[in-house]
């Protein structure tokens, strides 16, 4: 695609063998306005979905029409940000339990998996949030971490699918369980199980089958799981390249008082910090490339997209777009301190934008933020090989190899 898009810019359109049929692609903020807000009604979500439908039977990130409405309509009030204050013991503990970690190994001179840890960390996170306290008492029942396999196979093939499906029948059994326990929290923080079996249809007054909640959770774990461990990869990547910016990064972090559990509110309020999550975002969005498909024809770049057509614009390309962005390319958080600069909104898309925007944004953020202000409030983290990085753009924008990383001990101001 960067070749093709070097060569033919904004708007392509691209023979799919496997489908027998043209692909058009539009990189231009205003396309994707046109594609997410001003007329989605004519777009369903395309083939990009395909190959996760096998994962998340009728979840929301791949139903459509009344039924998706109905879905998010129940889950949105769960991802309020009141909610999601709610969930920073759960980021914390998961933290402070990777921090233990890395404390010995930095003691002991050793290297990290940053690549593996960022994963084994936002997956136990996402699990938390979802299962509370009943987290132990499923990898009791099982004798292990059922969820393993997330961390364990890099892999998201049919193999993958088979063990994943597995999953869902114990994530079943849990459902029922709660359910028949009268549908209250494991323990005193709100958890993902618990409000998805009390969201009812404000409309209709009806609630979920054990069945579409099993989709769900599943749908939030997949979701929320990958995205954030790569955008956080991708944040100490840059930021092991970028000294001065991470200079200022730990200016901030040294100038607040640490708390043992971070509030939302204290995070969002490290201004720098977001701004680095925001420029890690745009150089390396997680959801590198997103999938529509036309039902009428539609305009777009002036040309006449057909019915039934994939379209698909990459967060990716948008974000560098030349027109858009002043040294794209760079790794440069203050861009974010003027505001917009005037650019439009649709030119940075790593949540996408519209109906189907993230419902999870604000506990991405509040993961991401919580993780730096922890990790590099102590540790400054370098490549032990400094050899350029490729990628792996599968469903999600990955580096092509782990990021092997050598912790080097800071103290306050340094
Ligand atoms: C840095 C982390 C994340 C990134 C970059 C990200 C990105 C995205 C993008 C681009 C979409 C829209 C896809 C489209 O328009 O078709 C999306 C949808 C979604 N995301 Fe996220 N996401 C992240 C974290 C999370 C988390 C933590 C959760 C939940 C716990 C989550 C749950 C979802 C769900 C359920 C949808 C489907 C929404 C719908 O179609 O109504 N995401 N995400």
């Amino acid at each position: 695609m960067r070749a093709i898009y070097a060569q033919h810019g904004d708007a392509y359109r691209i023979w799919a063998p496997g489908r027998r049929s043209h692909t058009w692609v539009f990189n231009h903020p205003a396309d994707v306005r046109r594609i997410l807000i001003s007329n989605h009604r004519n777009y369903t979500k395309g083939v990009g979905f395909d190959r996760i439908k096998m994962l998340l039977g009728n979840g929301i990130i791949v139903s459509e029409g009344d039924f998706w409405k109905r879905q998010r309509r129940m889950m949105q009030p769960t991802f309020h940000r009141r909610i999601i204050a709610q969930l920073d013991q759960f980021i914390a503990r998961a933290n402070d339990r990777l921090l233990a970690a890395w404390e010995l190994k930095c003691a002991a001179g050793e290297p990290v998996n940053v690549t593996s840890d960022m994963s084994d960390m936002t997956l136990e996170i996402i699990l938390r949030v979802i299962f509370g306290d009943d987290l132990e008492a499923m990898a009791a029942e099982t004798g292990d971490n059922p969820f393993a396999v997330l961390t364990s196979d890099p892999a998201r093939d049919l193999r993958f699918a088979y063990q994943f499906r597995k999953l869902t029948t114990m994530i079943g059994r849990w459902v029922a369980r709660r359910r028949a326990a009268g549908g209250s929290p494991a323990g005193d923080h709100p958890d993902y199980l618990s409000m998805l079996i009390n969201a009812r249809d404000k409309d209709t007054g009806e609630g979920m089958s054990d069945r579409e909640v099993v989709d769900e959770i599943t749908t939030l774990i997949v979701a929320g799981h990958e995205t954030t461990a790569n955008a956080l990869n991708w944040t100490w990547h840059l930021l092991s390249g970028n000294p001065e910016a991470e200079a200022k990064l730990h200016a901030e972090i040294d100038a607040l008082p640490e708390e043992a559990v971070p509030t939302l509110q204290s995070m969002e309020a490290m201004r720098y910090a977001n701004n680095v999550i925001r420029e890690a975002l745009r150089l390396y969005p997680p959801v590198w490339v997103i999938s529509r498909r036309t039902i009428e024809a539609d305009q777009l770049a002036g040309y006449t997209v057909p019915p039934d057509t994939d379209v698909f614009f990459s967060p990716y390309f948008v974000h560098r777009h030349p027109e858009f962005w002043t040294d794209a390319e760079k790794f440069q958080p203050e861009r974010w301190e003027d505001d917009n600069e005037g650019r439009p909104r649709l030119a940075y898309v790593p949540f996408s934008a519209g109906a189907h925007h993230c419902i999870g944004e604000t506990l991405a953020l509040f993961e991401m933020l919580v993780h730096l202000n922890r990790f590099a409030r102590r540790f400054r983290l370098r490549h032990v090989v400094d050899e350029p990085v490729g990628f792996e753009a599968l469903i999600n924008l990955r580096a092509a190899r782990p990021f092997i990383m050598r912790l080097e001990r800071r103290t306050s101001g340094t």
